[in-house]
C-alpha cells in the first residue's frame, strides 16, 4: 500500500472538528464503539466515499434516531460535508477521513448495520478490477462489520460496474433483496433521497441502478451447525 499523501492545510482544517470527524491514516486502529459517539442508539449506517455528505445530510434530517457515518479518503471535499453538516446542525451525523481499505480496523465486528455504496469509481480496466468497492476482496470486509441482517445498498449510473457489481455480490453468497436498473422510474422511496452525483446524473436524464444485497448468513449458519 503506497504512503499517503495528503494537502496539510486541508487535515489541520478537518482536526477543527473533533466533535464531527476522526481522521485516520494506513497505521489507524479504532475498534469501533461508535454508537458511543451518538446522542441517540438507533442503527448504524455507513457510506463509503460519501463526497461532500449530501445524501447523509438529508438521511440524518429524515432518520433522527438513526447514527450515519461516511467515509471520505480526500480531506478537501470532506471538509466541506464536516462545515454543512455543523452548518445543518445534525448530530446524529460523524465522518471518518479514512480509506475504505481499513475498514475493518475503523470499525468492530457486526458494528454497521447497513453499508451505501454511491457512484463509486466504475475502475473499467481489467487490470483495475479489484479497486472496484464490490470486488469481492471488499465484500469480505463489509460482511467482517455488518450485522447478520444488515445489507448493502448500491447506486450507479454505470452499467458495467452495476452489472460486475451484481455477480460480484452473488459470486461471494449474497442474496438480491432488490434489483433495479432504472430505480426513479420504478420506486420514488428508494429514489427520493439523492446523492450529489446522482441529482447531477438525474438531471442529464440518465438510469440510475440500484441494487441492495445482504450475505446469506442463514446458509452460512445451518452449514456452521
Ligand atoms: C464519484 S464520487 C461520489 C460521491 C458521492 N457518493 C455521491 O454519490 O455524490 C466518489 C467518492 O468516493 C471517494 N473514494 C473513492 N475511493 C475511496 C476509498 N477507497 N476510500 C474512501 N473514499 C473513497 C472519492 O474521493 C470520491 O469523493
Amino acid at each position: 500500500m503506497g504512503r499517503l499523501r495528503r494537502k496539510p492545510g486541508m487535515v489541520e482544517a478537518l482536526s477543527l472538528f473533533p466533535e464531527l470527524v476522526v481522521i485516520t491514516d494506513e497505521k489507524f486502529y479504532g475498534n469501533g464503539n461508535w454508537k458511543a459517539r451518538f446522542p441517540v442508539s438507533g442503527p448504524l449506517f455507513l457510506e463509503l466515499g460519501t463526497g461532500k455528505g449530501r445524501f447523509l445530510q438529508e438521511m440524518a434530517r429524515l432518520h433522527p434516531d438513526c447514527c450515519f457515518v461516511g467515509l471520505e479518503k480526500e480531506p478537501g471535499v470532506l471538509i466541506q460535508a464536516v462545515r454543512k453538516t455543523r452548518e445543518l446542525e445534525l448530530t446524529n451525523l460523524k465522518f471518518i477521513l479514512g480509506d475504505v481499505q481499513w475498514l475493518d480496523r475503523m470499525f468492530a465486528p457486526a458494528e454497521v448495520d447497513g453499508i451505501f455504496i454511491h457512484f463509486c469509481d466504475p475502475w473499467p480496466k481489467s487490470r483495475h478490477e479489484k479497486r472496484r468497492l464490490t470486488h469481492p476482496d471488499y465484500l469480505r470486509r463489509y460482511r467482517h462489520i455488518l450485522t447478520s441482517a444488515g445489507s448493502i445498498r448500491l447506486k450507479t449510473d454505470n452499467r458495467e460496474l452495476f452489472e460486475y457489481s451484481l455477480a460480484s455480490f452473488t459470486a461471494s453468497g449474497m442474496e438480491l433483496v432488490r434489483v433495479s436498473r432504472d430505480v426513479h422510474a420504478e420506486d420514488a422511496n428508494l429514489s427520493a433521497v439523492m446523492t450529489e452525483y446522482e441529482l447531477k446524473f438525474h438531471a442529464a436524464g440518465l438510469p440510475i441502478c440500484y441494487c441492495e444485497a445482504r450475505f446469506d448468513n442463514v446458509g452460512e449458519v445451518a452449514a456452521d451447525a
